[in-house]
């Protein structure tokens, strides 16, 4: 297969919440072009089973690949800890997860081997980190807490509410009580939630961005391979997004975050797929 340096980069999510890395992919690698899915129609994946998580992602890849993406991102971290060691072996382009750059600075970073990991009940559930991480090190101890309340407090925009420092307080007390110094953000959405999480867990806690080390994971993907655009004359839209429902509530939620205004998001019926 010949490799199209110039063709855009494939992001998916089960919504909004893989704009978080999305937005590090653009910081990070400004030539690239990227398509992203976001899968508004069925979300949350956080509480939905592995064989679900991975037939909705088949049908994401397969999507993506016909908008000829050179490589994808799987910016969920339930569908990285769900479906990716699975699909990863059966597409012709390389797909790459949340899980792993995050663990591999966790692990980096820890000075007393307590590390804690945040997350759907989905990710926190699978063990994926602690897998990873025992990999790394098998000294590490892993804390995982599934804090289903942060995706909701943050698509309703309570980013620096009372509310959600009282609901962040009870969710991570008993990780703070085990005297972790890493916390792995394990979620799309909660790097935005990083001010509230960090004033409650203190400053002596690493607050690991998998979204952001995803994003240098690529880069390096891309250089390795010579797949790196070479930053030729950007496109007028060089992102495209599409979804499987309501467009414009994704778009305001898009502009929120983002430096970036999306203009372009179509929705697209996944099940064809
Ligand atoms: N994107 C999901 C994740 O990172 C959170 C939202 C959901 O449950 O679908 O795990």
């Amino acid at each position: 297969m010949t490799i199209d340096k110039e063709a855009p980069i494939g992001v998916f999510d089960s919504g909004v919440g893989g704009l978080t890395v999305a937005r590090e992919i653009m910081r990070n690698l400004p030539s690239e072009k990227i398509v992203y899915f976001g899968d508004t129609a069925r979300v949350p994946y956080g509480s939905k089973s592995r064989e679900t998580i991975i037939r909705y992602s088949r049908q994401i890849i397969r999507f993506l690949l016909e908008q000829h993406v050179k490589a994808i991102v799987v910016a969920c971290n339930t569908a990285s800890a769900f479906a990716l060691e699975t699909v990863k072996h059966e597409f012709p382009v390389p797909v790459i997860g949340v899980i792993d750059a995050g663990a591999q600075v966790a692990a980096a970073e820890t000075k007393n081997k307590r590390v804690g990991v945040i997350g759907t009940e989905g990710t926190i559930g699978s063990g994926i980190h602690e897998t990873v991480l025992h990999r790394l090190d098998p000294e590490i101890r892993v804390l995982g807490k599934a804090c289903p309340l942060f995706v909701p407090l943050v698509e309703e925009g309570w980013l620096h509410d009372p509310l959600t420092t009282e609901v962040a307080a009870r969710y991570l007390r008993e990780l703070k009580d085990q005297d972790i110094d890493t916390l792995i953000l394990g979620c799309t959405h909660y790097p935005l939630l990083r001010s509230t999480i960090g004033q409650v867990m203190g400053e002596h806690v690493r607050l690991v961005n998998p979204a952001y080390e995803t994003a240098l994971e690529l880069k390096a993907l891309l250089t390795d391979s010579g797949m790196l655009s070479g930053g030729a004359a950007q496109e007028e839209f060089p992102y495209r997004f599409f979804v499987s429902d309501l467009a414009d509530k994704f778009k305001s939620f898009a502009n929120s975050i983002l430096p970036y205004d999306v203009e372009m998001t179509q929705k697209i019926d996944i099940e064809k797929y």
